[in-house]
């Protein structure tokens, strides 16, 4: 099973995180980070600040796990402006180093085998941050996703869209489809850090971390990579 590490809050937990990227790239100044969005990774992104202090960060690349499709880049809340505001920014990081899926429509058709190559060109992700959604998804990848799935587009379940409508305007403003690493790509990182916080994510991780390897529950690809560690505070813990 998972190495699972439960901390007091969710600054400890994000503290946690950093300290262990923040060794990787001293011993390796072009560690290629996993990024995520949502509100999940925000503690860790707040603690790099000071765990990246005095480190060079040059050559670190960047790849997020997924990105809207059809929604400007330039949205506040694209994920390539999120990644830009949270991460790139903040940590500086080279831009042109920190990669988020393609999403615009006249580039969807080989968005996803460009993404998966230029992975595979900076010799893959050595640490894969992760959420995960409420109906148990990671990245993008809704119930009913392949295990050996690679980034592609997917549909936004009516849940997900329902979870994500607080960054937007109204619900109807959020979009309908994605891009998405998939499953086979995520599993191919190195190390996996699932991020869990706060009692409503509790049954969607019990389900990940322990309950069976299936489709439904795409978290529980988790299950079938050799080095995976959850963080989580008591609440998201208090169904394992
Ligand atoms: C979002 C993202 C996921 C994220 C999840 C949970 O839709 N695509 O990468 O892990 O849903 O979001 P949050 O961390 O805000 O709860």
């Amino acid at each position: 099973m998972a190495e699972v590490i439960i901390m007091p809050t969710r600054a400890e937990a994000g503290a946690l995180v950093a300290d262990e990227i923040a060794r990787g790239i001293r011993a390796n100044p072009e560690f290629v980070l996993g990024l995520a969005t949502g509100s999940t990774p925000l503690p860790v992104y707040e603690a790099l600040r000071a765990s990246l202090d005095g480190v060079d960060v040059s050559q670190v690349r960047g790849f997020a796990l997924d990105e809207y499709v059809g929604l400007d880049p330039a949205h506040p809340e694209s994920y390539r402006s999120v990644i830009t505001r949270e991460v790139v920014e903040p940590l500086g990081l080279d831009p042109a180093r920190v990669r988020v899926p393609d999403g615009s429509l006249a580039r969807i058709a080989h968005a996803g085998e460009l993404y998966d190559a230029a992975i595979l060109d900076a010799g893959g992700v050595d640490l894969q941050i992760l959420g995960i959604g409420t109906d148990g998804h990671i990245g993008f990848n809704e119930p009913g996703s392949s295990f050996a799935s690679r980034t592609r587009v997917k549909t936004l379940t009516a849940q997900t869209r329902d979870d994500n409508a607080r960054f937007f305007a109204s619900p109807a403003e959020v979009p309908m489809h994605c891009i998405t690493q998939g499953l086979g790509t995520i599993l191919e990182a190195r190390h996996l850090v699932l991020l869990a916080f706060g009692a409503g994510k509790a049954a969607a991780l019990a389900a990940a971390v322990e309950g069976p390897v299936t489709a439904s529950v795409p978290g529980s690809a988790i299950q079938l990579h050799p080095h995976v560690t959850v963080i989580v505070d008591e609440e998201a813990a208090s169904e394992l």
